[in-house]
């Protein structure tokens, strides 16, 4: 049987001040369709897997934000960590879970805050990494024709053959901006999209080879897994945990991965440039969202509360974001440093 784990516990500190530790994006009607990030990311897996079979991963304090925005889920399908461990330890917990619940099931573990456009292409290219995951213990990831030497995606490099499902020579998160134009220039590299399909045992094997304390911590819980005592569990399961993404921790590190490449329009909606990029924009070349009167400006993005009029004159490439309390200009190439000004604000975080 296949199972949906979406994680939805980051905080999406590059789209400051909109995302918001309190109320972090993908809790957003990012794109003004009236489904929040998160709501577009469940509706996408319908016909992939019965709702049933979805489960959330977050922090403790999204749990209200959840089950308000997804009333179909059950509190067993919300899973809750008490403190942030990245990605290896929210992606072992659900895994664990449904292991326990279904020992030969297939996952596809998705991020909660990405657009796509084509969902039937999606679809199919799940059912295509699915197909392949039934049958083989292999670790499948999704892989994004790059557009840019962008250096917040890992890279995957994969043997060019014939075959739909590539096997991967080598996996690489975040590379430096010399590493990225390299790969970039070499063609035969594609951007990890951060959604990825195995079976348990797959999974099971490989967090027991790379991240062996994680894996312990979680295997002397299945014996226990009881909803009465889950939650006492992973109270003591995540103070000892380490904190590491899957991809430093585990796709780095293993042997057995293997690629789809796909074009289903995805986006990952990590910054103010990428959301400028997907959205329609203006006869000048704006992205707006507010009540405005804008003169001479240009290539810019510009969002604030419709209850304030701003006017502008003159800006070209830039960012003007106002949201609860914070307003933020900056010019669009200088938006990975959004994150610094994040921890300078730290009570507005
Ligand atoms: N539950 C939970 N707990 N979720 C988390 C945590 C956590 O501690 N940390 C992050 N997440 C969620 C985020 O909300 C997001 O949906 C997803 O996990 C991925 O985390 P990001 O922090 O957004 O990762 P990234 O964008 O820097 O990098 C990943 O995605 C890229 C593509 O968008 C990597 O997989 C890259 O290799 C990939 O290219
Ligand atoms: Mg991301």
């Amino acid at each position: 049987n296949t199972y949906v784990i979406i994680m939805a516990g980051g905080v999406g500190s590059r789209f400051w001040p909109f995302s918001r530790t309190n109320f972090p994006k993908q809790f957003h009607d990012v794109l003004g369709t009236g489904r929040t990030l998160l709501q577009q990311t469940v509706d996408r897996f319908e016909g992939v897997c019965p709702v049933e079979n979805v489960y959330i991963v977050t922090s403790q304090e999204y749990k209200e934000l959840v089950k308000e925005q997804l009333p179909a889920l059950t509190d067993d399908q919300i899973l809750l960590e008490p403190h942030r461990r990245n990605t290896a330890p929210c992606i072992a917990y659900a895994c664990y879970k449904i292991a326990a619940r279904d020992p030969a099931a297939n996952v596809v573990v998705a991020p909660a805050d990405h657009i796509i456009l084509k969902e039937e292409t999606f679809k199919d290219t799940i059912r295509i990494a699915l197909g392949a995951t039934r049958n083989e213990d292999i670790l499948v990831t999704l892989g994004i024709q790059p557009t840019r030497p962008d250096t917040g995606y890992g890279y995957i490099q994969y043997i060019p053959d014939k075959l739909t499902i590539k096997r991967v020579k080598s996996f690489t998160e975040k590379p430096h901006l010399d590493l990225a134009i390299k790969f970039l220039e070499s063609g035969d590299f594609v951007w990890n999209a951060g959604i990825f399909v195995w079976n348990i045992n797959a999974f099971k094997k490989a967090i027991g080879s790379f991240q062996p304390d994680i894996a312990e911590i979680f295997e002397s819980g299945i014996p226990h897994y009881y909803q009465d005592s889950e939650e006492a569990f992973i109270g003591r399961a995540y103070q000892h945990c380490g904190s590491i993404s899957i991809d430093n921790g585990i796709m780095e590190k293993a042997e057995n991965v293997h690629v789809v490449l796909s074009s289903f329009g995805w986006s990952d909606l990590g910054t103010w440039k990428s959301l400028y990029e997907v959205s329609e924009k203006d006869e000048n070349q704006n992205v707006t969202d507010g009540n405005l009167l804008l003169y001479n400006t240009t290539n810019s993005i510009i969002k604030t509360p419709k209850d304030k009029l701003v006017v502008i004159n003159g800006l070209d490439g830039f960012i003007v974001a106002e949201y609860d309390g914070v307003l933020l200009i900056c010019r669009k190439e200088d938006e990975q440093k959004v994150k610094e000004f994040v921890n300078e604000a730290k009570e507005l975080d």
